[in-house]
């Protein structure tokens, strides 16, 4: 049977949010190893942080709001020529990019409100984001901070890992097998909103 292009391809808000949360995680690696190479007393230390710390609270946002749209809309089935294999390794590797684009966030959360130091994080200058208060509150937060910042980068390198095996697969399908895998995450010159075609 042939499929409609709206039934094979992501639609256009589900493109974005996949190529803007792509950006920002890749900007968060670089500025997360920036500035914990950096002395505590460079001029650029804090202000990385509080960059990074922004950024970090809008890909949590984006990826909700990714998860909501993929659940209230239609999802395109995974290519047929796909094999068992290769569709249970992208379940895999899909799922926990999510995983860990949620839990990155949240333990970084818990970083900085476990830090003895206790500074305060201004998303991009303009609001407040309250420490967590009962981590906060603990006597043994030093603690909290060590192994919150161990999960925190320990889960930065599996994300790099799984970025790395997202980008090949999607790139083998593209440049060597040039199937239509990767061409259903590219912007095309049709707007789809989730499912339904409209023709420009
Ligand atoms: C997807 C989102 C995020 C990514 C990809 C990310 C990535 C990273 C990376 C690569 C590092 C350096 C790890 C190291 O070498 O020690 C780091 C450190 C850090 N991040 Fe994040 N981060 C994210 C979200 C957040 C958020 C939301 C916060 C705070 C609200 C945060 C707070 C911190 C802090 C305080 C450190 C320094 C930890 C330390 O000194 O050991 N991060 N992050």
């Amino acid at each position: 049977m042939q499929l409609r292009n709206s039934e094979t391809r992501f639609g256009l808000v589900a493109v974005f949010l996949h190529w803007l949360i792509a950006l920002l995680f890749v900007a968060m690696i670089a500025i997360g190893l920036t500035m914990t190479s950096l002395a505590l007393t460079h001029p650029l230390t804090f202000p990385l942080y509080q960059i990074h710390k922004s950024i970090g609270v809008t890909i949590f946002g984006l990826v909700g709001l990714r998860l909501f749209w993929r659940a209230s809309g239609t999802v395109p089935p995974p290519p047929e020529d796909l094999t068992a294999f290769e569709r249970a390794a992208a379940r895999l590797t899909h799922w926990g990019l999510y995983a860990i684009l949620i839990a990155m966030p949240l333990t970084g959360w818990v970083i900085v409100s476990a830090s003895p130091l206790g500074i305060p994080t201004i998303l991009y200058g303009l609001v407040k984001l309250p420490h967590i208060g009962f981590i906060s509150a603990r006597p043994d937060k030093a603690a909290i901070e060590d192994v919150a910042s161990t999960v925190h980068e320990v889960l930065a390198w599996c994300g790099i890992a799984l970025v790395a095996l997202h980008a090949g697969a999607a790139l083998r399908h593209h440049f060597w097998l040039k199937d239509n895998v990767m061409r259903r995450m590219l912007p095309s010159k049709v707007l789809f909103t989730r499912g339904k075609e409209i023709a420009r």
